[in-house]
């Protein structure tokens, strides 16, 4: 199997799961990446090579609507060291602002070694000759350079999706040279902010000793790396689809009137993660019902915590902290048949996200650190009357693209209580104000924009790294 375009990434588009009845299947897994990558990898009889998730070892290649998919299989202890420990316990708390402590382990550290240089094998199996390879994101940095040395005729982008750290932070991983080289193998560093892009390119210079020149690095052997931002998006127009269909706006009827039809609804959206600031928002909410500044009759917080690494030490606390607190809102605040917090620990299809965001009076989105954050743009583009209000994080990478929205230093809980009153009492005229300005934005910067703007660049490398990729299917 030879391929002129390679998707690499730590997840496959498809996950292995078990039914009931014991048997085991596939199914997909919803997420951005795979609608914008989907008509790409066709148009280029492409492949991607990633984990289905679970410990099933020697998965044969499959084809999930005319795309080909590679399975990577990973040993229970690969997923201690390299997932579970480097990739989620080490590189993901490091890069989000310390936001929990970051664990340092010298066996995480090989596994996560190791596996990047599995992945790295695979892609240098099946990639054509002058073909590109893409990477994606903190799970696999190693893999640009180990791929360039297998195979020095490819061209090969790198993607981050996370924030990428002030040098100040990162100087403390002890293999701080080996990511920064590992990064470097790649023509094109991509980045979801100009902020990320330039930490990156300060890095290099200090602690590789490289030669850069604005967002480019020169390396001895005469190669260039660029390093640029590239603000990943939404299939907002699907989203927007979704959002006006009967059936998603009949649901959101029924979800309204399952809570008791409140004046109005507040909503948070998250993995259950430690950087999104459920805790803190919640508890802002809180206050503002304990203080009479909103009523329990009025009002209530719809919370999704999407169950995620939930083996992983930091995340149980978190889990357990949530149940507590919000039995004690309820407890303290709540009447009977009217909860102050309804919480729903499970993920939902896009069908039944699109029908809580029509339901939405004031979505709540206050990481204190994200990379992105998707789920406003998901808000936004399901708000085709422009109604609605966003309280987003200056913290979230949306927020410097969604400048219309309430904005919030998710520290500052009293800053973050004014926000959210102001947004439950803001008249149609300023919610419509601001929510068309940030539907322009979404529709335009979409997730087909951010693909073909990253390919684009990709086709720009010089000749001798590969030949080019055509960036977008001709609709
Ligand atoms: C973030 C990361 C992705 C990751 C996703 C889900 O969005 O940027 O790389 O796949 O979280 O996390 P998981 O650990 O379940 O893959």
């Amino acid at each position: 199997m030879q391929a002129d375009l390679v998707i690499v990434a730590n997840r496959l588009p498809v996950d292995r799961v078990e039914l009931a009845d014991g048997t085991r299947t596939w199914r997909r897994s919803p997420g951005g990446l795979v609608t914008a990558l989907e008509p790409v990898l066709r148009a280029n009889d492409g492949v991607w090579i990633g984990w289905p998730g679970g410990t099933e070892q020697d998965l044969a290649p499959l084809e999930d609507d005319g795309m080909r998919l590679l399975p990577m299989s990973m040993t229970p202890e690969e997923i201690e060291g390299h997932y579970e420990g480097f990739s989620n316990a080490t590189i993901w708390p490091l890069y989000h602002d310390l936001v929990a402590k970051p664990a340092f382990h010298r066996e995480w550290w090989d596994s996560y070694r190791d596996v990047n240089r599995r992945f790295a094998e695979k892609a240098a199996e099946v990639a054509a000759e002058g073909g590109t390879v893409w990477i994606q994101d903190y799970q696999l940095q190693l893999v640009p350079e180990m791929l360039r040395e297998l195979r020095p005729d490819l061209r090969i982008g790198f993607y981050l999706h996370i924030p990428f750290p002030p040098a100040e932070l990162f100087q403390q991983l002890p293999w701080r040279r080996q990511i920064l080289e590992g990064l470097l193998g790649a023509d094109l560093v991509g980045f979801q902010l100009p902020g990320a892009a330039q930490n990156f390119i300060r890095l290099v210079r200090q602690r590789v000793g490289h030669k850069t020149h604005r967002d480019l690095v020169y390396l001895p052997d005469g190669r260039t790396v660029k390093a640029a931002a590239f603000p990943i998006s939404i299939d907002a127009a699907g989203f927007e689809e979704l959002a006006r269909s009967e059936s998603v706006n009949a649901r959101a009827k029924e979800i309204r009137e399952a809570l008791g039809n409140p004046r109005k609804i507040f909503l948070g959206v998250d993995r259950l993660d430690y950087t999104k600031g459920i805790y803190a928002r919640l508890r802002a909410f809180s206050e503002l019902m304990r203080d009479d500044h909103i009523d329990v009759d009025d009002a209530v917080f719809v919370q999704v915590a999407v169950p995620s690494r939930e083996r992983v030490e930091q995340y149980r606390v978190l889990r357990d902290e949530i149940d507590r607190l919000v039995g004690r809102i309820n407890g303290d605040l709540g009447r009977i048949g009217r909860p102050a917090v309804s919480y729903l620990h499970s993920s939902y299809p896009r069908e039944e996200m699109a029908a809580l965001y029509r339901a939405a009076d004031v979505m709540v989105v206050t990481p204190y650190r994200d990379g992105m954050n998707l789920v406003c743009k998901e808000y936004v583009a399901c708000r085709y009357e422009n109604d609605g209000a966003l309280v987003l994080s200056e913290f979230a990478g949306a927020a410097d693209e969604l400048r219309q929205a309430w904005l919030v230093n998710p520290y500052d809980l009293n800053g973050m209580k004014s926000a959210l009153l102001e947004a439950y009492q803001a008249d149609h005229r300023e919610q419509t104000r601001r929510m068309k300005a940030m539907r322009k934005t979404v529709a335009t910067n979409d997730i087909d924009a951010w693909a073909s703007s990253f390919l684009t660049e990709m086709a720009n490398v010089p000749a001798e790294h590969g030949k080019q990729v055509r960036p977008l299917t001709e609709a």
